[in-house]
């Protein structure tokens, strides 16, 4: 059994009144529709559960002493797919109504008296729709918030980016370098059954790891001959100026450390903070493998690219002094089991 009162000149809010006394809804509607509400009366409990399911309301007003259920099981059932809906709980008599810990925890916003005092209810509603109006305005605040950073995300990234390919056009051994390691630290990750976010880590770091080679002069860089001992420290800021390029945005914050770590040693006697064993952060060591990886398969102007044996004696060999043991272990399975995957990668790149 249902009644639904005519909505009239209304000031936008929807609130759907409960009550198995159709008595009170008519009264409670007279009243609340003066005021401008659009008011929805149902007197079955269940019914009104199913309608807020279906229907958008603002605020619930709901008798207690119902049948076949009462008021605390309604907003109990509510709670379970709605959070936000603002309930207001009515009690016929003052010793009837529940304890203040199940108003608590059911998240009732309040409770009244329905019968005796009719401008304190409507005081209570109206109070309570102002809650819901700034509720909104600030859901409304946050997806604005949220979107407006999404944009600013995607156009430093996009910045970055350009950066980076600057970088790369500068020094040709770097060109697809940081894709290529990327795309390996990657692989490593999934070998090692890192979730989702930690690949999307490994990915961001690599792409940007050696950033910093933009503060690195390009006589130093470019240059064939061995470095002396003064240009090599030049070198040796990338990863420092790397990690403070990257320092201004939000969304580079977990991919820092690779970018500022990339070059540690295991033994300690990497650069630039000489961090020791796990010390060093967990995903700088995996792009270490990769990066190392990468240099001694790419073609340098000095040399060709080393063949795979001896690629894998190198890593073997470096185990414990140059890279963290287990991970070391890991991509070396890869090379020796799974190799056509880093194939995947050198083709692509
Ligand atoms: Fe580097
Ligand atoms: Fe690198």
């Amino acid at each position: 059994m249902r009644k639904n009162i005519n909505e009239q000149a209304s000031n936008g809010y929807k609130i759907i009144c409960v009550d198995d006394e159709p008595g009170v809804l008519d009264s409670l509607s007279v009243f609340l529709r003066r005021d401008g509400y659009q008011i929805t009366g149902v007197t079955d409990p269940l019914e009104a559960i199913e309608r807020i399911k279906k229907e958008h309301f603002d605020l619930l007003l709901l008798d207690f002493i119902m049948t076949p259920i009462h008021g605390d099981q309604v907003v109990e059932e509510i709670r379970k797919f709605n959070k936000e809906l603002y309930i207001l709980l009515l009690t016929g008599h003052k010793d009837l109504a529940p304890p203040l810990e199940t108003i608590k925890r059911l998240d009732i916003q309040g409770y009244c008296e329905k019968m005796d005092k009719p401008d304190q209810l409507q005081l209570l509603v109206e109070s309570g729709i102002k809650a819901v109006e700034q509720m909104n305005l600030i859901k409304k605040i946050n997806n604005e918030l949220k979107e407006t950073n999404e944009k600013l995300e995607k156009a430093y990234l996009e910045t970055i980016e350009t950066l980076r390919y600057t970088v790369e056009a500068k020094d040709t051994y770097t060109r697809g370098h940081s894709d290529r390691v990327s795309a390996y630290s990657v692989l490593i990750g999934k070998h090692l059954n890192l979730s989702e976010e930690d690949l999307y880590t490994l990915k961001i770091g690599g792409l940007f790891h050696d950033i910093g080679k933009i503060g690195v002069p390009d006589s130093i860089l470019l240059k064939t001959e061995k470095l002396t001992d003064d240009e090599y420290s030049e070198i040796k800021n990338h990863p420092t100026i790397g990690a403070h390029i990257l320092s201004n945005a939000a969304i580079f914050e977990k991919a820092i450390p690779i970018v500022k770590h990339h070059h540690e040693r295991y033994d300690g006697h990497g650069y630039p903070s000489k961090l020791v064993g796990e010390n060093i952060p967990y995903f700088a060591r995996i792009a270490a493998v990769a990066d190392t990886f990468d240099a001694m398969t790419s073609r340098r102007t000095y040399r060709d690219s080393l063949p795979l044996d001896v690629v894998k004696q190198e890593i073997e060999k470096n185990k414990g002094t140059q890279f963290d043991p287990k991970i070391a272990d890991v991509f070396l399975d890869i090379l020796n089991n799974h190799y056509e995957e880093i194939e995947e990668i050198r083709n692509k790149y």
